[in-house]
């Protein structure tokens, strides 16, 4: 039967025929049409999501592996530092000044004064404190605030460097309570709750992973344990460290000592250049000159402007891990106010 025969079948008058057809075929058409933009619409929803989901996972993937090659390519320019004759010097920060004594290393042994008067300001040093530094280079910051606690107190170096630890193990091996290890500052091989303080002098910036050393820091303190920390940062990057440090759980306070840095870069400028001149072969300094006077912040450097004129700030920090067996009395006694305005 035709269509049109159909539909007269049906007892629609044969001229209605054709235009009935028309107008059924209309409806089906216009379904076909709904079902298949919303096909498409789930399609092209898919295909986003599916998009949306690799650029995100791509994205990732890609700032994990740059945090991770930043990190091994700092440990990979210190370990050639250390790897060069630096005779005695046994310390590698920017200093403080003013600094107390004569010693040539005055204004980086400062910087450990600094932190050890922090902490006594707000606590009292306890003879048989566990001491743990890490990244302490060639030890002497660590080995100065040992001879400095009361008591026997014992310490532990730590550092990425192998030809650091070497040194440290040389210069120091006489000293029965003070003892160096390799390892990451991200991955401490310590026991949970093994220390009573953990110091970091100048070395965080080079980890790719605030977050995951302030943890690391956090799990081998004990409760109630101090975490005395100084180093720079951008002036934006100051306030997220802040709440970095407060989702590690530790409870800090940060103090700006820029200006004191910047001083003991002018005022220690001379031994730096000095140094670089004596124990850097000349082929190195022909080739990398500027970065070696940026590392060490000279006079004239950017390294040393951007401390100046505060675009980098340094900063010193005292914090501590919450003792929740002492919940109702205070965790430390504070004892005076330190120095300088807080950051
Ligand atoms: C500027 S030096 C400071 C050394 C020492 N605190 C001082 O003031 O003399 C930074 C140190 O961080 C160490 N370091 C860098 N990345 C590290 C990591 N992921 N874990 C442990 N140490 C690291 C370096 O080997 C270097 O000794």
């Amino acid at each position: 039967m035709s269509p049109e025969g159909y539909y007269v079948s049906l007892g629609i008058p044969g001229e209605h025929a054709v235009a009935a057809k028309m107008l059924v075929s209309m409806f089906n058409w216009q379904e076909t049409r709904v079902t298949l933009s919303m096909l498409i619409t789930a399609i092209v929803a898919l295909c986003t999501a599916v998009v949306v989901a690799m650029a995100v996972h791509a994205a990732s993937r890609w700032l994990r592996v740059r945090r991770k090659s930043y990190g091994k390519l700092r440990i990979q320019l210190y370990e050639r530092l250390y790897g060069l004759q630096w005779g005695d010097l046994t310390t590698n920060n920017y200093g403080f000044a003013p600094a107390e004594g004569e010693g040539q290393e005055r204004f980086q042994l400062q910087m450990y004064k600094e932190l050890y008067k922090l902490l006594c300001a707000r606590s009292r040093p306890h003879s048989h404190t566990r001491l743990l530094e890490v990244s302490c280079g060639r030890g002497g910051g660590l080995s100065h605030l040992l001879k400095a606690w009361p008591g026997s107190s014992s310490a532990v170096g730590l550092d990425y460097s192998a030809n650091a630890v070497r040194f440290c193990r040389q210069a120091y091996g006489h000293i029965a309570n003070l003892a160096f290890v390799q390892g990451s500052g991200l991955e401490l091989p310590f026991a949970d709750e093994s220390f009573d303080v953990v110091l970091n002098v100048e070395a965080s910036h080079n980890y790719g992973d605030d977050l995951a050393f302030f943890r690391e820091v956090n799990r081998v303190l004990r409760p109630g344990g101090m975490f005395l920390y100084s180093d720079y940062r951008r002036p934006e990057l100051v306030a997220p460290l802040k709440q970095t440090l407060r989702e590690a759980a530790l409870d800090g306070e940060f103090y700006d000592i820029t200006k004191h840095v910047a001083e003991a870069c002018r005022l220690d400028s001379d031994r730096r250049r000095q140094l670089i001149r004596a124990c850097v072969p000349w082929y190195y300094r022909i080739v990398f000159g500027k970065e070696l006077a940026n590392y060490a912040a000279i006079k004239g450097s950017r390294k040393f402007e951007a401390f100046c004129s505060f675009q980098r700030h340094y900063y010193m920090t005292f914090a501590i891990k919450a003792d929740h067996s002492r919940d109702n009395r205070p965790a430390v006694a504070v004892v005076a106010a330190p120095q300088d305005a807080k950051a």
